[in-house]
């Protein structure tokens, strides 16, 4: 792909805020590739920047008035620097479209998140002086043909670890979610974009790619499915390690699973979203499994890899949700022993079915579920974590540790934080270690070889 050109006497300079998911964080770096070919640069200061853009997340509710405190704040700037044009894209400005516009009077521009890479015809209107909502949604094979199209080369987070969108998208519409609302049905990426992408990230360094997806396993196109994928990219020399995220449990199979033990990059950690301990309310949800299937499920992983990890999200508070029912996700978590939660309080989310279900929760008894169910997860994770000590593990080295000398940061293929005293790595060794200490949130630990990268 042709160089963009650099003129520094027209450079101009961006700032994208990011609100939202690793979907939204590709999404931003798709932004600024774009944006690279229009000469802006990324900065990481508002006061500098020409152009700012909130990339928002319309999840829960918290999320969505960050956006809107931004704004507000966001008028000083503008009173300063007229000259300043501020974007909204992401899923806010997906649902809310035009009425963002009506509300902040001091946003120059509204974009859908299939309409990022339009963003070079939007600005030059809005260099007229025009006011713009762009949010209509582009046949599937449009976007196909756009994503690729566009590489991480001039972007900020390609590295070590990289992710890579497979699907966009969800066609499953569990009744609490926006997420079919603001990304729209689901789309798989052609497996050879794909593959081609992914070598990309790996010529310029990247050691760990991890897959997104909102329902990650699902995904299919020109007859390969997510299994056959994983093969192809398994394949590719020098990648060290694969990731995925989410898969939902009800398309984890047995082969899936077979996976983790044939394909030597793919590592040993599997995040499978439980969003409740209770089949009534996973009906609810419209979730399309049981808790009998889920343990189930998860027999699969640890029946042929009993080390491997496993993380899920969790919901506490959705609507009609009693304590008795409560206490069944309780019971899971302590059963399942997962290595990480994501816990959640229910939020309300217009257009999805649950909005419209009665029996919501007061704010109180979500918190006081909340407080309950992260208390019990911090000691399951803490014995989790001591029974670690001593065993020998893997770490990709990914920096620095900002307050001790001496000492650098990393993962284990499980995905746990690792802090290694007293080691001379540098960013993208591989590093064998002995875990000498616990924490809840991280783990100790010192290394036994030198490094094992090659390059
Ligand atoms: N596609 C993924 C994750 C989507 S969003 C999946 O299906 O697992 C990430 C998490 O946010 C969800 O798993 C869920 O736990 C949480 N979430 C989504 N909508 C929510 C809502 N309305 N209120 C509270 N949590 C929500
Ligand atoms: Fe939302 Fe459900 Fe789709 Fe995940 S699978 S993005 S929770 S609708
Ligand atoms: Fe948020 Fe949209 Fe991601 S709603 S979680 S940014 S898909």
């Amino acid at each position: 792909m042709k160089e963009p050109s650099q003129n520094e006497d027209t450079a101009k300079k961006v700032h994208i805020q990011t609100f939202g998911c690793q979907m939204n964080e590709y999404d931003a770096d798709k932004m600024l590739a774009v944006l690279r070919h229009e000469n802006y640069f990324h900065t990481n200061y508002q006061e500098d920047a020409d152009l700012i853009i909130l990339n928002t997340c319309s999840i829960r509710e918290k999320a969505e008035n960050r956006v809107f405190s931004e704004l507000g704040r966001l008028r000083k700037l503008k009173s300063v620097n007229p000259e300043l044009k501020i974007g909204v894209g992401g899923c806010v400005a997906q649902q809310e479209g035009e009425s963002i516009l009506l509300r902040e009077a001091n946003v120059d521009f509204v974009f859908g998140t299939d309409n990022l890479f339009e963003l070079p015809e939007m600005l030059n209107k809005v260099s007229q002086g025009q006011k713009i909502s762009q949010t209509e949604r582009h046949p599937r094979q449009k976007i196909r043909n756009f994503i690729p199209n566009y590489t991480f080369q001039q972007a900020r987070h390609f590295g070590i670890k990289a992710h890579l969108t497979i699907t966009k998208g969800c066609n499953n519409h569990c009744s609490f979610c926006v997420v079919p609302i603001t990304r729209g049905p689901e789309v798989s990426r052609e497996p050879e974009d794909i593959l081609a992408e992914a070598q990309q990230l790996i010529s310029v360094g990247t050691k760990e790619i991890c897959l997104l997806g909102q329902n990650v396993n699902s995904y299919k196109a020109n007859g390969v499915d997510f299994v056959e994928l994983l093969h192809r990219l398994d394949k590719l020399e020098n990648l060290e390690r694969l990731r995925f995220i989410s898969p939902h449990p009800k398309d984890f199979h047995a082969v899936l699973a077979d996976a983790f033990v044939t394909l030597p990059s793919l590592c040993e950690h599997l995040h499978l979203p439980l969003q409740s301990g209770s089949d009534r309310i996973l009906r609810g949800m419209r979730r399309w499994y049981t808790m009998e299937t889920f343990y189930e499920k998860v027999a699969l992983l640890r029946d042929r890899l009993p080390e491997a990890t496993l993380s899920t999200d969790l919901i506490v508070g959705f609507p009609g949700e009693t304590e008795e029912e409560f206490e069944m996700t309780m019971e899971a978590v302590r059963s399942v022993c997962f290595d990480l939660i994501y816990s959640f309080k229910y939020s309300s989310r217009p257009g999805t079915r649950a909005a419209e279900y009665p029996e919501h929760l007061s704010e109180n008894e979500k918190s006081e579920r909340l407080r309950t169910l992260l208390e019990t997860q911090e000691e399951i994770v803490q014995k989790k974590n001591e029974a670690l000590v001593g065993s020998i593990q893997e770490v990709l080295i990914e920096g620095k540790h900002h307050r001790k000398e001496n000492t650098a940061t990393g993962r284990t293929r499980g995905n746990h934080p690792v802090s290694i005293i007293n080691s001379a790595t540098k960013v993208g060794d591989l590093l064998a270690v002995r875990i000498t200490g616990a924490q809840p949130n991280s783990l100790e630990a010192e290394p036994i070889s030198t490094s094992t990268d090659s390059g």
